[in-house]
């Protein structure tokens, strides 16, 4: 017998009420704040990622499934949805006429990460990206989006947002050069991989969850302490709109996220339920991917929300249950079959979900069949109601039941 690839997930049953709500949302609340949907292919040329992400991540150092395009270059399905998005925002010029542009998608990303709660090898993210404005309000009213998206799927209380600035192309390499010099003086006490950060992404080292590393990390210096000037206003001006808009956060200085794409702005939405997987939401601004990427000099910011994890909290929060057909058709010989079919496109027609037995083997197997189905009632076309021009309605929950006649069955039949 053949078993799933390790890290990969069959979602079927109940869960996927749980993901139609949550895809739902998506759907209705992003458009709310006129995004517009893009879709996208899963797979890009490799150097799409190398060059967006940054070849020193772990994203692209480990973690993406890569196969050759049998010429000359090498494939990758997509670890994110940033990159592919900016290369299609250049690629199609999207960027003429300028104005703000704001897209979303939904969809399943792939990282070769270690599988664990909330942590697989393919998962699904919704995603926001606005491309075409450096304004602080802009980044207050994304980060609003994210936060929306998480009430109205019910699960607010479960979540906090934390953000930082991560400098930019001014202030960030001075930073980088004081937090090198820092840690090289506490090199003794950095583990194994924070010593190839150390060579390769020294700001990653901050993100460390070793306890070793946290305790080198309590004393180091600060992006937020060395910020210039206009990162400094441009921070300050977040806090001003996010409190304008009534989003709660909280400044987390130590946040650096596994993107380098990012300049001034990063923020994640955090969970204490979810073990070591505890962004639920995350994303910040990346002004500068579009020229990395080989467009104009145009800023960006966006977010992406794990949505495997969302489910997981929405599941806490709530029960939903499969909804199968409100109406069970019975019939038995081929003068009620007729009359059930055409009682079945009736029903679907006018949008009620409908069932028709297919094997009718008998009234007490159907019936057995039409309790197990969850549907409310039983629409039985027996022999003699037919020959009366009428069918037997039985109410499944309290099997109490009336005949009806056959012409009024639509008009007269109240579906609760
Ligand atoms: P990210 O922080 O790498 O950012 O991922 C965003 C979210 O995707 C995470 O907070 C998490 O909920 C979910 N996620 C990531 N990896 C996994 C996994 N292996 N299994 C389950 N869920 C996962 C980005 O991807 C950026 N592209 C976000 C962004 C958009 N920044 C600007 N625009």
């Amino acid at each position: 017998m053949f078993q799933k690839v390790k890290g990969f997930q069959d979602i079927y049953g109940e869960d996927c009420v749980y993901w139609q709500k949550a895809e739902k949302k998506v759907h209705r609340l992003f458009s709310l704040f006129s995004v517009r949907e893009i879709r996208l292919p899963v797979v890009e040329r490799t150097a799409v990622f190398d060059r967006g992400i940054g070849q020193t991540t772990d994203i692209v150092e480990k973690e993406m499934f890569t196969m050759p395009d049998g010429e000359n270059d090498t494939l990758s399905l997509r670890p994110e949805g940033t990159a592919g998005v900016v290369r299609a925002y250049i690629e199609n010029g999207l960027y003429n006429p300028p104005a703000l542009k704001r897209y979303y998608y939904l969809g399943p990303m792939f990282r070769r990460e270690n599988p664990q709660k909330g942590r697989f090898r393919q998962f699904t993210q919704s995603g926001v990206e606005y491309l075409g404005s450096a304004s602080a309000f802009v980044d207050a009213d994304v980060i609003n989006l994210l936060m929306s998206y998480f009430e109205t799927v019910g699960i607010a209380d479960m979540l906090h947002l934390e953000i930082n600035s991560v400098g930019c192309k001014v202030c960030r390499p001075a930073y980088q050069k004081k937090l090198i010099t820092y840690f090289e003086a506490h090199k003794d006490a950095l583990c194994e991989d924070c010593l190839r950060r150390l060579e390769r992404n020294p700001l990653r080292i901050l993100d460390c969850k070793q306890e070793k590393c946290r305790t080198v990390t309590k004393n180091a210096p600060l992006m937020l302490d060395n910020l210039c000037e206009e990162c400094g206003t441009h921070f300050n001006n977040v806090q001003k709109y996010l409190k304008q808009f009534k989003v709660e956060y909280k400044i987390n200085p130590l946040m650096v996220r596994g993107l380098d794409y990012y300049v001034r702005t990063a923020f994640e939405a955090v969970t204490d339920k979810l073990g070591a997987a505890s962004a639920v939401g995350a994303g910040g601004r990346y002004d500068g991917l579009v020229e990395t990427l080989g467009g104009p000099e145009i800023p960006g910011i966006g977010f992406a929300i794990g949505m495997d994890r969302v489910v997981t909290l929405m599941k806490e929060k709530e029960k939903l249950a499969e909804s199968g057909a409100q109406v069970y058709i019975i019939t038995f010989d081929d003068k009620s079959v007729e009359e059930g079919i055409k009682l079945l496109n009736g029903m679907r027609e006018r949008g009620i979900a409908a069932e028709i037995d297919y094997d009718r083997k008998g009234l007490k197997n159907q019936m057995k069949k039409a309790d197990r189905s969850g549907a409310k009632y039983a629409l039985i076309l027996g022999e003699d109601e037919l020959s009366r021009n009428a069918l037997t309605v039985r109410y499944l929950q309290d099997s109490t039941q009336v005949e009806m006649p056959l012409d009024k069955i639509f008009t007269d039949l109240q579906f609760k």
